[in-house]
């Protein structure tokens, strides 16, 4: 089983003023999917204390993926692509690639999502969009394929060709 962690990037959730729907949806469907989820935080849309955030996370050796929900469009203070880029070692451009296509079939919006996902150390980064329909259906696009990713990560023998998924 793999340790996952929920990153809400929010201002107005950080200060108490909108319940946040997407970290805890997020959370329930990395449990649905097999996932302990060891940690769920909100942090404020500042670059620094989304990137050590994600950095104490990746770098504490006990969770393998991370995934952050808002702060993905284009408002001034969206920032967590510029986060999740700074703190990365490797991309992994498939997943925000497989993530906008599913995406534009439900909405010619999805391209307003700039999400990235890559790696740090052993930890998986994917960033999805904030609202909780948007946060799922971009979830849903990828999760099937993550573990798979995860066990290469981990230096498991991974078989590439017994996978029909
Ligand atoms: N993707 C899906 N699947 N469904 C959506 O409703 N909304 C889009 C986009 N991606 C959406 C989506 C919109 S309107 C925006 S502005 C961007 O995600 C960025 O969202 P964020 O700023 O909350 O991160």
């Amino acid at each position: 089983m793999f340790n996952a962690a929920v990153v809400t990037v929010s201002d107005r959730s950080f200060r108490g003023e909108r319940p946040d729907g997407g970290g805890p949806l997020v959370a329930s469907m990395l449990k649905e999917a097999g996932y302990a989820v060891a940690e769920a935080v909100i942090v404020p849309d500042e670059q620094a204390e989304i990137e050590a955030v994600l950095c104490r996370l990746a770098d504490s050796g006990t969770v393998q993926l991370i995934v952050t929900t808002g702060g993905t469009g284009f408002a001034p203070r969206d920032v967590t692509p510029e986060a999740t880029l700074a703190v990365c070692d490797r991309l992994t451009p498939g997943i925000p690639e497989a993530m906008r296509y599913a995406s534009l079939q439900v909405t010619s919006r999805a391209m307003l999502s700039r999400a990235q996902a890559g790696i740090r150390g052993g930890a998986l980064i994917v960033n999805l969009p904030g609202s909780p329909k948007a946060a799922k259906e971009n979830l849903e696009a990828v999760l099937p394929a993550l573990s798979h990713g995860l066990e290469m990560l981990s230096g498991r023998p991974a078989d590439c060709a017994s996978l029909t998924d």
